[in-house]
């Protein structure tokens, strides 16, 4: 048990899931496992466990943003002995010759969070995904015939800025792909515990174009990221 998870010693597996949603959690372990059992109910923040073509897998819902986050994964990796981690999300895109629907394979994090400045200081930490999950995830989705981007996006603190429009331009000239909320806390911690981790994200809105998916697309695309990520786990 730890302060936020109620689960014994042994519940969770080695590879794990992480949506932000707790309804998108149980959703998928009802979808795609088998054997499922919950073990985790904390807050809401639900927590299960089943077996993918015979192999244990974990979903665990980590909230939204790195704060949130950073709870369930500092307590999944000290405690709970998770070795591999996928966060399944979506992300708003930052580039109009991206999609809608496009599958982002997050290779590195950037980030204006304080959770990772005030640690890293006076460096800037480069967050990055495993590169074993990543190149595997990449085959697999050209196998698939999903269109997918690999690249660098930002893990940004603020969904709403006060100051009418993030300042998005310089990081899009870096190259960077899109904007979602925890990826920089999951690779930084992942990091620290020698674990293995990798974001697979749909891009959900543009917000250079502001195309937004629809709730039944978001559906099917919810579908095909998680089927790449568990595809990733069994690979
Ligand atoms: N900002 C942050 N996170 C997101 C967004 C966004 O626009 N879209 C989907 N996740």
């Amino acid at each position: 048990m730890t302060p936020h998870i109620e689960a014994a010693a042994g519940d969770y597996a080695e590879d794990i899931l992480l949506p932000g949603d707790p309804s998108r959690a149980e959703w998928i372990a009802e979808t795609f496992l088998s054997d499922v059992r919950v073990v985790n109910r904390v807050r809401g923040a639900i927590g299960l466990t089943g077996t993918f073509q015979g192999r244990p897998v974990s979903v665990q819902a980590t909230g939204m943003g790195m704060p949130s986050a950073a709870i369930y994964l500092n307590e999944l990796l000290m405690e709970y002995g998770v070795k591999r981690m996928i966060r399944v999300g979506t992300c708003g895109g930052l580039n109009a010759d991206y999609r809608v629907r496009d599958i982002v394979l997050a290779q590195a994090a950037s980030t204006n969070s304080n959770q990772n400045g005030s640690l890293f200081a006076p460096y800037q930490y480069a967050s990055i995904a495993d590169f074993g999950l990543l190149s595997t995830a990449a085959g697999l989705a050209e196998k698939a015939g999903l269109r997918t981007v690999v690249g660098g996006i930002v893990t940004d603190d603020n969904f709403y800025d006060p100051m009418g429009g993030a300042p998005y331009e310089v990081l899009k000239q870096h190259g960077t792909v899109a904007v979602e909320m925890e990826t920089a806390a999951v690779y930084t911690i992942a990091a620290r515990y020698g674990a293995k981790a990798l974001t697979i994200a749909t891009i959900s809105d543009c917000l250079i174009t502001h195309e937004q998916l629809s709730p039944e697309a978001r559906q099917e695309s919810l579908f095909e990221m998680v089927q790449l990520a568990l595809d990733t786990f069994a690979a």
